[in-house]
């Protein structure tokens, strides 16, 4: 089979990774891919979104299997386009990819379907949110409705914080033309399910947990991710259980149910509260970087899963027993700006598994190309062992433009 996975990000590296260990498979594309990725993959260069393009070249080269990454694309109807042209595609559509494109039709599925959830109310005039903050009163969480990369959310600790979250949102056009989504404050560890959807099939990975703020002790800003691994040690197997019957299993179904039948990876945001697992928020895609971990975890064959969930059949995915941790390298300034170009030295040094992120390679030196450079893989009979695997193959890493926390899977270290 020749397989084209969309995207330019670590995400899409692993994917690729790990497709191209499959006995199924006999070439592995990725458009447009990264300087990181050409040396194992041959990358294309069409823009993830240029469905046109995508289309055309998927035919011109006989692909038989096209794996969606970003959202973006996502969003703009790839996988419609595809499968109007009878291309096999994993990867939801344009429809389906509501569920993590507006926080409002996620909330509203969820109301109407029983899924367990913070409670919340939406809103586009200030006023009334105000008021709504008013009687609910402070923690309290404001998320603006529609995709945001993950800077649209605010947990206010003050009534303070969050009217100024509520005028950003709905009297700037900051964000544009707003609406809020104003959500009870829950509070417990946080871990990320990823599932493989095809209607009301839901196959579970395992879980993984992620570390969204940019510095040590979960400081500074939110960004796509610093860091991940899996399994998650604190969360018990029967909380995973609950958490595919009464979540993940129910809100296919719900999506069958509304016309809206999802194909693709549906990834459960969760929280453990003191009343089990809720869900904060889903993703419609493989998460980044958890998916730098799952996948490496998996030992079974990646692309004869999604085969078999494309035909609705059955299909057994089986796991490594070692934990995999891997650790971000991101550019100086991110997520706000940063700058690009500076050299990246010792990559060469790096025994563990490596993703690339966003790198370039000119004139004979890898240079930072992204926010998010590079993905250092551990692993470990456990957790320390993963850990210290990890940051092993980052401390051979030097560069000028680069920072990376120090504290992936510490939590679950004491
Ligand atoms: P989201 O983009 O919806 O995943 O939110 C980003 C982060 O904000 C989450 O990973 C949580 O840490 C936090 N968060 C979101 N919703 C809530 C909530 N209802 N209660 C507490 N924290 C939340
Ligand atoms: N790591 C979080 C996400 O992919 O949205």
């Amino acid at each position: 089979m020749k397989i084209l996975v969309i995207g330019r990000g670590g995400r899409e590296h692993a994917i690729a990774w790990k497709a191209a260990q499959s006995q199924l498979v006999e070439k592995v594309f990725v458009a447009p891919g990264n300087d990181g990725m050409k040396q194992q993959f041959e990358t294309v260069n069409i823009d993830e979104k240029d469905n046109e393009k995508i289309v055309q070249w998927s035919k011109e080269n006989a692909i038989d299997l096209v794996i969606i990454g970003p959202e973006a694309a996502l969003q703009n109807g790839l996988s419609d386009d595809l499968k109007k042209n009878n291309i096999k595609v994993f990867g939801p559509s344009q429809t389906a990819t509501q569920i993590e494109s507006s926080k409002e039709f996620a909330k509203e599925l969820m109301k109407k379907y029983h899924i367990p959830t913070a409670d919340f109310a939406t809103f586009s005039d200030y006023e009334e949110a105000k008021k709504y903050l008013e009687e609910h009163g402070a923690p309290i969480v404001i998320k603006y409705d529609g995709l945001a990369a993950g800077k649209g959310v605010v947990v206010a600790m003050t009534m303070e914080e969050a009217d100024q979250a509520l005028r950003d949102m709905l009297l700037d056009t900051k964000f544009g033309k707003g609406k809020v989504v104003i959500e009870e404050f829950l509070q417990g560890p946080e871990f990320s399910l990823l599932t493989l959807v095809n209607g009301k099939q839901v196959v579970p990975l395992v879980i993984a947990q992620d570390h969204k703020r940019a510095f040590d002790g979960d400081k500074g800003p939110n960004t796509g991710g610093m860091g991940a691994y899996s399994p998650v040690p604190i969360i018990s197997q029967s909380v995973i259980d609950e958490s595919v019957e009464k979540i993940m299993k129910p809100v296919a179904a719900a999506m069958v149910a509304e016309g809206k039948s999802f194909c693709g990876v549906l990834y459960g945001g969760l929280m453990l509260t003191q009343n089990g697992p809720k869900v904060i928020e889903f993703n419609a895609r493989f998460g980044d970087p958890e998916t730098e971990v799952v996948l490496p975890k998996i030992k079974s064959d990646l692309v004869q899963h999604i085969l078999d969930v494309l035909d609705n059949k059955a299909t057994q995915v089986e796991f490594y027993d070692e934990t995999f941790l891997g650790v971000v390298l991101s550019s100086n300034g991110y997520p706000g700006s940063y700058a690009k170009g500076v050299a990246i030295n010792g990559l060469e040094n790096v025994k563990q598994l490596v993703f690339h992120m966003g790198t370039a390679y000119k004139d004979g030196t890898w240079v930072t190309a992204g926010g998010r450079v590079l993905f250092v893989v551990g692993k470990g009979k456990d957790i320390y062992e993963a850990r210290k695997d990890a940051y092993d193959g980052v401390s051979k890493i030097k560069s000028e433009g680069l920072f990376f926390r120090s504290d992936i899977g510490f939590q679950s270290c004491k």
